[in-house]
């Protein structure tokens, strides 16, 4: 089969619904994920042929993507940071603004000062913020949770495909079990949160990729309570990171003031909002007082 012949079957299935360029851009990614095909090539060499067995797999992720199942499901990885993750629809796909607060903790140069740092990130997911931060502070010993056993599982797998120590715990962080905190034992430096902050009334403006395929759990909250796990985790960072610990939260762009009083409300100082590459409040930072 040409290979020009299947790309053009993408477009007529996919241009109603996607940009082409996204479509060219699912196109290639499949090809260069199933038989490390590079665009380049089809540019030098337009007749270029596969066999049917080669296409199963690329017309059967076209399938996928019909039902908008989003690219990084199909192809059961993406990057981030990158590194390497393996994701299923059991974990939320890393975003790059989640990159951005990766950087920022980064950024915040503790290692600098103390090692080794105790880091705990809270809604792990896939163990993308947990696993960069492993990465990159080297000495660290850094714990993960996620109430979803499954997720749990992701994370475990991705931390060692990536070559790194991370203690993933399942367990609900708004019914803290004292068992948990005896599992962590000492206090942490850094806490790390990207939880579920999607108010129901905001699923309008969301794309069908992410609303029928994403888990539910990892992103909504109630309209009446949309702080509710930013509360509960600022109450517990309160209690267990050290003097002058880290609290750093990714945020619903639309809450930053309301985030701002919550971190002040809970005696954290030096309060500071940050945008992300849109210009949209999405991460907060606080340092834990006496
Ligand atoms: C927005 S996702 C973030 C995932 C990942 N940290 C990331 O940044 O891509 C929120 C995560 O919180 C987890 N979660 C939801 N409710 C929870 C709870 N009560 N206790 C612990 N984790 C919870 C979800 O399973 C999901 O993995």
């Amino acid at each position: 089969m040409r290979l020009k012949d299947i790309q053009n079957t993408f477009h007529e299935a996919l241009d109603a619904d996607y940009e082409k360029p996204e479509v060219d851009h699912f196109f290639f990614m499949i090809c260069d994920y199933y038989f490390n095909f590079k665009r380049i090539t089809l540019a030098l060499e337009p007749e270029y042929r596969i066999s049917e067995a080669d296409a199963i797999p690329v017309l059967e992720a076209l399938e996928s993507l019909k039902k908008h199942e989003p690219i990084q499901y199909v192809l059961k990885s993406t990057e981030f940071f990158g590194l390497e993750f393996q994701v299923n629809n059991a974990v939320l796909i890393p975003r790059p603004e989640t990159e951005e607060l990766v950087a920022w903790i980064i950024e915040s140069g503790l290692d600098k000062i103390k090692e080794p740092l105790r880091i705990l990130d809270i809604g792990t997911g896939s163990g993308c913020i947990a696993i960069a931060v492993a990465k990159h502070f080297e000495n660290a010993n850094v714990f993960g949770v996620d109430i979803s056993e499954d997720a749990i599982g992701v994370a475990k797998h991705n931390a060692e495909l990536n070559n790194v120590t991370v203690n993933f715990i399942q367990a609900d962080i708004l019914n803290v079990d004292p068992t948990l905190v005896s599992d962590f034992s000492l206090p942490f430096d850094i806490i790390i949160s990207n939880p579920p902050y999607v108010r129901e009334q905001e699923k309008l403006q969301m794309k069908a990729n992410v609303l029928n395929h994403e888990p539910h759990q990892a992103l909504f909250v109630e309209d009446h309570d949309p702080l509710k796990f930013y509360k509960v985790i600022s109450e517990f960072a309160k209690i267990n990171l050290v003097e002058g610990g880290l609290l750093f939260f990714e945020i619903n762009e639309f809450l930053g003031e309301e985030m701002v009083a919550l971190l002040i409300e809970h005696h954290f100082k030096a309060v500071e909002l940050r945008k992300d590459m849109f210009k949209r409040n999405r991460m907060i930072k606080g340092i834990k007082k006496i």
